[in-house]
């Protein structure tokens, strides 16, 4: 039996539970993206969008975007946060929206042709190994997504590794206060969801 309070999977399996669930979520209506975000916020986004925001808060409310800005949203999901930022860097700006599950990418980007936004750019990968150059990020942004890593350290490392000196991390997320019991830590649902 396993007594540790670490979900029993390796990362390859934590990557196929994580990837099955949000390559399948259904969408979830406006509730998550009306109880997080003020109107004039996501008020110029498609339902596209809104219907798919899976976050846990608004980690852009706290990050000070400045025009010209590059950030990174790490798991950008359909793209709510990344969109947000883009109009808030403007053109002179860019956004680049993380993700390692195809769906989720394809959504994203079907809404940014939607929007017609120059300055996102998404691509696949996974935050435990973020494709992008060293020092190249003014701000790293994430929400609720650094929770699904199975190598959080890593995960830090490399957000620290991307951000240039005196960058900004803001990212909403759950954290856990005590001891979840073995039937939590070993659920598929609860770990993804
Ligand atoms: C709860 S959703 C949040 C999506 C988005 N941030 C939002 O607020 O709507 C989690 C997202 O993180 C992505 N994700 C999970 N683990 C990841 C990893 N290790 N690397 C990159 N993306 C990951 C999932 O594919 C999913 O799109």
């Amino acid at each position: 039996m396993n007594n540790s309070s670490q979900p029993k999977w390796s990362v390859e399996e934590a990557a196929r539970i994580v990837r099955e669930s949000y390559g399948t979520v259904i969408p979830q209506g406006m509730g998550v993206a009306e109880s997080l975000y003020d109107f004039d916020e996501i008020g110029w986004l498609p339902e596209s969008v809104k219907d798919y925001a899976l976050g846990l808060g608004n980690p852009i409310r706290y990050a000070d975007l400045q025009v010209g800005e590059i950030v990174l949203d790490v798991g950008s999901g359909a793209g709510i946060d990344t969109f947000i930022a883009a109009k808030k860097v403007g053109p002179t700006g860019r956004v680049i929206g993380l993700d390692m599950t195809p769906e989720m990418l394809e959504r994203a980007r079907a809404n940014q042709q939607i929007l017609g936004l120059t300055n996102v750019e998404f691509r696949e990968g996974k935050m435990e190994q973020i494709p992008l150059d060293e020092a190249s990020a003014d701000v790293a942004i994430s929400n609720g997504v650094i929770n699904l890593s199975t190598k959080k350290g890593q995960t830090f490392r490399e957000l620290y590794r991307v951000l240039k000196a005196g960058g900004r991390l803001v990212f909403s997320d759950s954290v856990v206060n005590g001891q979840l019991p073995r039937s939590v830590l070993d659920s598929e649902a609860a770990f993804a969801g």
